[in-house]
């Protein structure tokens, strides 16, 4: 699926929507240039599980928490941005495997060494540049 984003609402809007589909478990790459609209995405998933907290770029501090809920039950979703990670073995000083529990979900942006560390592909959501300023192109292959 390709859709094209005309404002940082309609991505926070289109994130709310592809929460819908996800379940505890879930480990997604949030894939992409700097600016094309990943964390905004994110804010969209953390509307979508009704997170209070306010959300923001982990970009220097790798990880932060939110606390989601799936109908009356709780939920963690873990907020990854590996941007300024060096090697997939730091994932494994973080506690890395912590994170990935049935129990939680991980969004993860910047997601290349995750991939290196679990050796294996994840379910990716591709964020560009669109025509416009204010246009994204966001593309769904799962
Ligand atoms: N259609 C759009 N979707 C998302 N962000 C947009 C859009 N148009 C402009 N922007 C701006 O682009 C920036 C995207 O930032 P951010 O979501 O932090 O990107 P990333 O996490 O991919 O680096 C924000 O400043 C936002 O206001
Ligand atoms: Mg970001």
């Amino acid at each position: 699926m390709r859709l094209v984003s005309r404002s940082e609402e309609d991505t926070v809007k289109q994130g709310e929507l592809y929460s819908a589909g996800l379940k505890a478990g879930d480990i997604i790459g949030l894939d992409g240039n700097l600016g094309t609209g990943k964390t905004q995405f994110v804010k969209g998933i953390a509307k979508g599980f009704r997170v209070r907290e306010i959300v923001n770029s982990p970009t220097f501090i790798i990880v932060n928490e939110y606390e989601g809920h799936i109908e009356n039950r709780l939920i963690k979703i873990f907020h990854f941005d590996l941007y300024r990670l060096g090697t997939p073995a730091e994932l494994g000083t973080l506690g890395f495997d912590e994170y990935t529990g049935e129990d939680s979900i991980c969004l993860i942006e910047w997601p290349d060494l995750a991939e290196k560390y679990l050796g294996k592909p994840l379910k990716k959501v591709k964020f560009s540049y669109g025509k416009g300023e204010n246009e994204r192109i966001i593309e769904i292959n799962h």
